[in-house]
């Protein structure tokens, strides 16, 4: 049985670790790879018809996750709503979409802080690509708000009118991250802040706001792997911080449950994200 994730950039995927880890636990006769699946030109349909015929499985990452949707022959109610897949399973050639990024957030939530979503009030930095899934995760788990701070507010505010078509029992609001006064308004009041910009990726890259606007009280989830400097400022504030290792383990464990039918060996998978991610890991 034959896996894969896809992306492009890819190589730096901890996912093929995590998932043959969790196959050779269960002593199951499969392999998960990693394919670089260019963003232009025909890369990404080639890859699908070879899916259909080799694979049994694959995940998405950026930047095909909603390019991929056009393609695929049935996808989940949620993923139509976040217009995002991260999981295709593939059955007798035909490929069925399916987003896990919520799910892995809210376990990783849960996990780290004990945290439930219901009736939270929940701030999100950044509006890309996975803050799609995850707000309607959010919204669909019961969340009493959702605050979207981004740079481009407009992106934020045209995510939010969607989400209030779908749930309008939840209250929205947005910021620019340039309107420190709103923006530090709208954390203030925050249970839970969601780290979703793609600052904090690299070694040196500064923070995306301002951390004396954190509020001490919140619990602050980076979902980025490595400990970004605004991971460290909130934890020097005193918030309860997390990076975002447990949201890939989670989804990932998510995937394996719609590929496989089987429980996923979630602890198995965490020791070897957290060996391959170790300093010491080579
Ligand atoms: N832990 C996990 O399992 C997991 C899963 C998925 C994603 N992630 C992480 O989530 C993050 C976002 O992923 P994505 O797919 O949503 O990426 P994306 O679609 O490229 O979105 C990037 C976001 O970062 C903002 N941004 C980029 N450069 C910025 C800057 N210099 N200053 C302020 N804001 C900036 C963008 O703002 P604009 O809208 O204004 O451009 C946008 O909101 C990434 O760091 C990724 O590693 C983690």
């Amino acid at each position: 049985m034959k896996y894969a994730v896809i992306g492009d950039p890819i190589s730096h995927s901890l996912s093929p670790i995590m998932h043959n880890a969790a196959f050779q636990a269960l002593g199951m006769n499969a392999v998960y790879s990693a394919e670089h699946v260019l963003k232009d030109g025909d890369a990404l349909p080639q890859f699908l018809d070879r899916a259909r015929k080799t694979l049994c499985g694959f995940n998405i990452t950026v930047p095909h996750k909603t390019a991929v949707i056009p393609f695929l022959d049935e996808i989940s109610e949620r993923s139509r709503l976040a217009m995002s897949v991260n999981t295709v399973t593939v059955k007798e050639g035909r490929l069925i979409g399916d987003t896990t990024d919520g799910t892995g957030l809210e376990l990783a939530v849960q996990e780290a802080f004990g945290l439930e979503l219901t009736k939270r009030h929940i701030c999100i930095i950044g509006c890309g690509g996975v803050v799609r899934a995850l707000a309607f995760h959010l919204a669909n788990a019961g969340a009493a708000s959702i605050a979207i701070i981004n740079r481009t507010r407009d992106k934020a505010d045209a995510l939010l009118e969607l989400v209030k078509v779908h749930f309008p029992m939840v209250e929205c609001a947005s910021a620019a991250l340039a309107d420190t006064a709103l923006s530090g308004e709208l954390l203030s009041r925050a249970e839970l802040i969601l780290q979703c910009t793609s600052v904090g990726l690299h070694e040196g890259d500064p923070t995306p706001i301002d951390s004396q606007l954190l509020p001490v009280q919140a619990c602050y989830f980076d979902t980025i792997y490595r400990e970004t400097e605004l991971l460290k400022a909130a934890r020097a504030r005193g918030l309860r911080v997390s990076g975002g290792m447990g949201m890939l383990l989670h989804q990932g464990a998510a995937s394996f449950r719609i590929w496989t039918d089987r429980q996923a060996p979630v602890e198995v998978m965490r020791q070897a994200l957290l060996k391959a991610s170790s300093p010491h890991a080579n």
